[in-house]
This record gives C-alpha cells, sequence and structure tokens, in this order.
C-alpha cells in the first residue's frame, strides 16, 4: 500500500465541502445535506481547493466523491442562490466560469477518480458525477438533469459527457422531459457502472478505490490518459501523449517490481516512479 497520508478531515467552504485522505485514497464529501447538498458558489470553490489538495498530495492514488446526509449525492446547483447570481445571462457570466473552473480540474485530473453515488444526483450534481472516471451507485438513487423544468439549459461540456455516456436519444429523452430516472435504468443505459445495495455501497466504493491505489500509478495513469485521447476527435489526438507514457511504463522502476513479484509470488509494493 502506499504511505498513508492524513486522515484528518479538512473543511472547505465552512464546511459544506469536507476532504480527507486514508490509505491512498482521498475522499471529498459534498456536506450540505438539509439542502440535499445543493452546491453554491462557495461550495464549487471549496470543491476546486479539496481536489487540487489531493492532487498534490503524493500519498494519494485516487480519489472518491461522495455525498453527506444519505439522500443526495448532490441535487444540483443552489437554486436558492440564483435571483443574485444567475438571474440572467451577464448575471449568470461569473457563476458559470468559477464553476466550470473547479469542473475543469476534475475533467483534467490525473488521478483516477469515482463518484459513489446515494440519493438523488441531478443537474449539476450529475455533471460532476459524469466528469469522474467511474460511478457507482446504490440502490435507490435517482438521476435526471431538470434544466427544462427551471428554463435553463445545461452547456456543452455536461451535455458532451451525457451524450457519450448514454448516446443521443437518451440524452434528449432526459434533457426534454427533465424526467428522473432510478438506478436500475441508470445502469443499463450506461449512464452508472455498476449499481449497489445502499448499505454496501460505501464498502464497495473502498474497495474499487484500494484496488486501484495497490496497482501502478504509471500503468493507471497510462489508462488514463489513452482512453481520454481515444474520446478525442481523431484531428485533435495526441498520438505522442500516449507514445510517451507507454515508454514512461517501460522505463519505470514498477515495471520492474511487477515483473520481479509476479516472478516471486508476491504482491508488488508500487512507488510510482
Ligand atoms: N437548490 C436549493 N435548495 C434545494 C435544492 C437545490 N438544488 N434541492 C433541494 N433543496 C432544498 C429544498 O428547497 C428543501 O429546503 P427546505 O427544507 O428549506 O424546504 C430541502 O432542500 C429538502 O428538499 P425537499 O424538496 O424537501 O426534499 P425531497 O427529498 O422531497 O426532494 C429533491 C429532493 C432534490 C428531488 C428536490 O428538492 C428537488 O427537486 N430539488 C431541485 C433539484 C433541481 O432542480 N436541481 C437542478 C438545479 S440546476
Amino acid at each position: 500500500m502506499p504511505e498513508t497520508s492524513s486522515t484528518t478531515e479538512t473543511a472547505y467552504a465552512d464546511g459544506r465541502i469536507l476532504m480527507h485522505a486514508e490509505g491512498g485514497v482521498g475522499v471529498i464529501t459534498f456536506n450540505n445535506p438539509d439542502k440535499r447538498n445543493a452546491m453554491s458558489l462557495e461550495m464549487w470553490d471549496g470543491f476546486g481547493a479539496a481536489l487540487t489538495a489531493l492532487r498534490d498530495d503524493a500519498a494519494v492514488r485516487v480519489v472518491i466523491l461522495r455525498g453527506a446526509g444519505g439522500k443526495a449525492f448532490v441535487s444540483g446547483a443552489d437554486i436558492s442562490q440564483f435571483e443574485a447570481t444567475r438571474h440572467n445571462a451577464a448575471a449568470s457570466e461569473d457563476y458559470a466560469k468559477r464553476s466550470a473552473a473547479q469542473r475543469a480540474l476534475l475533467a483534467a485530473y490525473p488521478k483516477p477518480t469515482i463518484a459513489c453515488i446515494q440519493g438523488f444526483c441531478l443537474g449539476g450534481g450529475l455533471q460532476v458525477a459524469m466528469l469522474a472516471d467511474i460511478r457507482i451507485a446504490a440502490h435507490g438513487s435517482q438521476f435526471g438533469i431538470p434544466a427544462a423544468r427551471l428554463g435553463i439549459a445545461y452547456g456543452y461540456e455536461g451535455l458532451r459527457n451525457l451524450v457519450s455516456l448514454v448516446g443521443p436519444s437518451w440524452a434528449r429523452l432526459l434533457m426534454y422531459t427533465g424526467m428522473r430516472i432510478e438506478s436500475a435504468e441508470a445502469l443499463r443505459i450506461g449512464l452508472v457502472e455498476r449499481v449497489i445495495p445502499d448499505d454496501l455501497l460505501w464498502g464497495e466504493t473502498m474497495a474499487i478505490a484500494e484496488s486501484i491505489a495497490q496497482n501502478a500509478p504509471l500503468a493507471i495513469k497510462a489508462a488514463k490518459i489513452t482512453i481520454a485521447e481515444v474520446l478525442q476527435d481523431e484531428s485533435r489526438r495526441d498520438m505522442d501523449a500516449i507514445k510517451a507514457i507507454g515508454d514512461a511504463c517501460m522505463d519505470s522502476e514498477d515495471f520492474r517490481e511487477g515483473r520481479k513479484a509476479f516472478m516471486e509470488k508476491r504482491r508488488p509494493q508500487f512507488s510510482g516512479r
């Protein structure tokens, strides 16, 4: 296992975003349960700060995103702030830029990320979940994008990810109706990767995170970079980056350790070098 980093919780946005790390696994908690973890602008900023701290912590190898309170992952943007911050196109510029800047950190995150979803995962909450590498959901969760019920547009980034996960027809059905779907349907259409009974969700998500944390970080980075390039338009695909990370793996201490451990019939100890 990688060196254990701090297990003490760090709070951002007056405690509405919490962050800690345990055994190579970083955890960010959306913690506004009274509002079903609706995201205020301050929470978006805090989310970005927590992502940055875990990104820069060398002991952290994988990050889990989750919601507090058992009823929601994130129920979307905090609608009570809309009158002050998003009542028209000009007013929403700052909100859009600040929240997009934090999501961009997640989109370009160099470490694997997992969204652990229990309860409502709506609007901007689904946008965050879709930016994670993997989505694990509890049975009783609900997914939706109620933008058409509010009269707002969901934006390019969110819809690109939605279409790439569920295809254009399901994206249209979800967007035109603003309907909510349950976990079983989300699983069937490819919106989440695995559905787990509510009481087992955290343990199963941690088990996946720990298995990632024990594997070779450069090999995982190679997979992450290459899959992202597969999704790029061919004209913008960076084959040199794929080659560079492939070479870095072949020349790594971890590849030597992986081979040696196999021959010696023991578990490898990877350093990320
Ligand atoms: N923004 C602000 N407040 C929200 C919120 C949001 N996105 N989602 C929930 N809340 C608040 C509710 O206003 C309510 O506050 P109150 O206790 O002061 O009345 C509290 O959270 C609990 O919500 P409630 O609706 O009573 O709980 P529920 O379990 O019956 O339903 C939701 C939960 C999430 C389905 C429902 O609150 C909802 O539809 N929220 C809006 C979702 C949305 O449109 N998101 C997209 C925003 S872009």
